[in-house]
């Protein structure tokens, strides 16, 4: 039970392999094969990747036995997201020695992470990439070819990719994610992600709001604007007045009434009243916030290097709910990070509690080498007492989603149609501006994705709402 809630709240989108159709390039002489684990902003880097990748002829594929070149966008954050990589090429080993001339590249953060290493450990990798050297690939690839392994794990401080046109991969052709900044100059003592993605620099704005206009014209509907840090976005052009966060979410919003523009992650001690301001003003702008709380007791969030505390974290929570009554939360919660008593973990049960998430992403602590609390602290909570831990955090969000369904009951939302439902033919899927997934029957309307529409809730589950058009 536990191993399985685990795996569904951890991996639910690890592993996922990319189809794009936009670059299965008709008579292309060579095809790769892409898939992603971790965050948004690794999927995002991969349709980087593909265009790079297009750029060069190269076609895609959704099957990697017919791949030329495997390519696996890998994450570091926990030990078990490591292990699924090393699994998967265990099975690439089987095909590379039928095929020997495939090339096998590791990408991504565990890539950083291990650098030159990896090749030694595991003797079918031919490439190694990390995060800001996407545009050596074709280079890597020729030496590859040519029988030379290639590395390139340089990290930038200029790097954005701010060019680079991504190619849209498993799209369904109405969300999509616009990365706007990279890094993350945070030192959170449990976190690899400083070490694996390098310092925090943003995009230029005017490349932002310029793929945003794009995607808007290509008949999306809805962008996410990624980061690791959003509300340290700042963007300095060289003649002209910094661009903060908040300007930029201004400027996305004003491109059209029709297009919702969401956020992910703020930091709870960055995000400014200036951003709830913007937020508020604009109806197109959803009113749903991720802020992790990692833990709710101030001893464990200065262990962690968070630099709030406790009643901090609950005055921002009763800020948000005060100027945007109606807006949603949801958090990131570590179960037994170094020291933590039953005392701390009550602590972060109350502020669940208290903020009323409507969703929460739900780890125990994994130590990693190289971090702050891995140099610092002993990982001293034994692994039952950390998955019970988890268990009861885990418990208390089932409970409160559920609770928060339930007082949508009777309620109406203006709902972005996403797609048909996986579940019914009949059935339209969506999402409230809350990012609460509706699902509601087609009715005799003539609607389709990218069309807007109220819904009113009749039922729920704890993760879904179901309704009827009004
Ligand atoms: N930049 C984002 C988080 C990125 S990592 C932020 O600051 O909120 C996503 C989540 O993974 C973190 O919020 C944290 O809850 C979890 N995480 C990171 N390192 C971890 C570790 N060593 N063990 C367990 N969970 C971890
Ligand atoms: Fe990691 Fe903290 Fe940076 Fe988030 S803010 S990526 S948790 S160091
Ligand atoms: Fe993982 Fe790297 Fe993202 S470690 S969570 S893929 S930034």
């Amino acid at each position: 039970m536990l191993e399985l809630t685990e795996k569904v709240i951890d991996e639910s989108r690890q592993g996922e392999a990319f189809a794009p159709s936009a670059v299965e390039a008709v008579g292309a002489k060579r095809h790769f094969y892409i898939e992603s684990y971790g965050c948004q902003m690794n999927f995002s880097d991969s349709e980087i990747v593909a265009s790079i990748l297009a750029e060069e002829g190269f076609g895609a594929t959704r099957n990697w036995e017919e791949a030329d070149l495997i390519l696996l966008n890998t994450c570091s954050i926990r030990e078990k997201a490591e292990q699924t990589v090393r699994k998967r090429l265990t099975e690439f080993r089987k095909l590379k020695r039928r095929r020997p001339s495939m090339l096998v590249g590791v990408l991504g953060c565990m890539a950083e992470r291990l650098k030159a290493k990896f090749i030694e450990e595991e003797k079918l990798v031919d490439l190694v990439v990390g995060p800001d050297a996407y545009r050596t690939l074709p280079q890597l690839i020729s030496d590859a070819d040519a029988g030379q392994k290639g590395v390139n794990v340089l990290l930038s401080r200029e790097e954005t990719y701010a060019d680079i046109a991504p190619v849209r991969l498993n799209s369904n052709g109405i969300t999509a994610f616009v990365s706007i900044m990279r890094g993350c100059n945070n030192m959170c003592s449990f976190c690899v992600v400083p070490f694996t993605r390098g310092r925090e620099r943003s995009r230029d704005h005017v490349s932002i709001l310029a793929e945003c206009r794009s995607l808007f014209e290509g008949g999306y509907r809805e962008v996410t604007l990624l980061g690791q840090n959003v509300d340290s976005y700042h963007y300095v052009a060289d003649d002209a007045a910094p661009v903060t966060f908040a300007a930029l979410l201004e400027q996305v919003a004003l491109i059209s009434p029709g297009l919702r523009v969401r956020f992910s992650t703020s930091h709870p001690k960055d995000i400014t009243d200036d951003v709830l301001h913007t937020m508020a003003k604009y109806e197109n702008i959803c009113k749903y916030i991720h802020l992790p709380l990692q833990s709710g007791s101030t001893r464990v969030l200065q262990l962690m290097n968070r630099t709030y505390t406790r009643e901090w974290y609950a005055a921002k929570v009763a800020r948000i709910k005060e100027l945007m009554p109606d807006c949603a939360l949801s958090s990131d919660v570590i179960a037994g990070f170094c020291t933590e008593t039953e005392e701390d973990h009550q602590d972060t049960l109350s502020m669940m509690e208290f903020a009323r998430y409507e969703m929460s992403y739900m780890f125990f602590y994994s130590e990693r080498p190289g971090t702050l609390a891995q140099r610092r602290y002993t990982d001293d909570i034994l692994e039952d007492v950390k998955k019970r831990r988890l268990a009861e955090i885990v418990a208390v969000q089932n409970r409160l989603s559920l609770e928060s369904n339930q007082r949508d009951l009777g309620a109406t939302f203006k709902v972005l149609i996403e797609a048909t439902s996986k579940r019914s033919e009949s059935d339209w899927m969506g999402r409230s501006s809350q990012n609460k997934v509706i699902v509601f029957p087609k009715g005799a309307h003539d609607l389709k994705p990218g069309d807007y529409v109220n819904v009113r809730v009749q039922e729920c589950t704890q993760a879904t709402l179901l309704g009827t058009i009004v």
